[in-house]
């Protein structure tokens, strides 16, 4: 079968079972083609909740689907391959959380959205990259656990003026980018604007003109003058950037940063998925009731 049959099949069975497909800006160009929305955590979840389909077909990884199920557990929610995990997402659990807490009693609890139900479900309210320093200026507590992001959480800390107690978890994708890197790109392209991921460690981020969500460097490259942008963050990014801006140039600052997780999900597993209605995501109800509670707390 050619990828033309296999997207043909896709679409007539997403329509005959009444499935919307989601992606992340960072899967594979063919996904993201294919997809009814392409977008950030955040605009994916806000999507996933509001939506009327019976089923959600999801193209990310683990927490993003599981985020869409706690958002919608009537709905069938299905990921290509359940091997497509986050290893940020599994650097902290919920006894982890659960000790910490004991640590800091009183504190406020704020957990990247990027992370497990079960950590979710240890929170006060969940944040993405598009939100986490809004989120944490509306905080009205002195003690605030920002988990399981370092990078995001030091980010945060320094945009809010707010001290965090920090978990050490880390995006090992956006830990590849070194601040070396970024200098060696500038001075092949002194005019470009150099824009990054708050998951970036923070001597990175220091270098950059912006840092934003993936959807954020998309509406910032389409916004911002200027002809030439270097990128910091997962290449998958790129194909949506180029597409959507045809007459600008993008420089990845490093061309290995690749997320393998994002790109398990293939169009031959996607078929399948719909095929077999495999693999359904689901969450025990005691916790997905409390991981629902920070998330929505985060959405209104
Ligand atoms: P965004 O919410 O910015 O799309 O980021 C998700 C992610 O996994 C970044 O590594
Ligand atoms: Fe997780 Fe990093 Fe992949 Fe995003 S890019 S899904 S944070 S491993």
């Amino acid at each position: 079968m050619t990828n033309l049959d296999i997207i043909d099949k896709i679409k007539s069975l997403a329509k005959e079972k009444d499935a919307v497909i989601l992606a992340h800006n960072y899967t594979r160009p063919e996904i993201q083609d294919l997809a009814d929305f392409v977008g950030d955590s955040l605009e994916l979840s806000r999507t996933a909740s509001k939506l009327s389909s019976r089923a959600i077909l999801f193209c990310g990884v683990y927490f993003m689907a599981e985020t869409a199920y706690i958002l919608s557990p009537d709905k069938t929610v299905l990921i290509p391959d359940p091997y497509a995990g986050c290893p940020m997402a599994d650097m902290i659990t919920g006894e982890q959380l659960r000790r910490l807490k004991g640590e800091y009693p009183g504190a406020k609890v704020v957990c990247y959205v990027n992370s497990t139900a079960e950590v979710k479900a240890e929170s006060d309210i969940c944040c993405t990259s598009a939100n986490a320093v809004d989120i944490v200026n509306k905080i009205d507590s002195n003690d605030i656990i920002f988990v399981p992001d370092k990078n995001l959480g030091s980010y945060v800390s320094k945009m809010t003026g707010k001290r965090l107690i920090l978990w050490q978890g880390y995006c090992p994708i956006h830990a590849m980018i070194k601040p070396e890197d970024i200098i060696r790109i500038k001075q092949e392209h002194p005019s470009a604007k150099v824009v990054v991921h708050p998951e970036c460690s923070e001597d990175v981020i220091a270098l950059a003109d912006a840092v934003r969500s993936t959807s954020g460097m998309l509406r910032y490259v389409r916004e911002t003058d200027g002809k030439e942008f270097i990128i910091g963050t997962e290449s998958g990014i790129l194909y949506r950037m180029k597409k959507e801006n045809p007459e600008k140039q993008f420089f990845p600052v490093r061309r290995d940063t690749i997320c393998v997780n994002m790109k398990k999900i293939t169009l031959e597993k996607v078929l399948n998925s719909l095929e077999k209605e495999e693999y359904k995501v689901t969450v025990p109800e005691d916790i997905r009731i409390r991981a629902l509670k920070a998330i929505e707390r985060m959405l209104t």
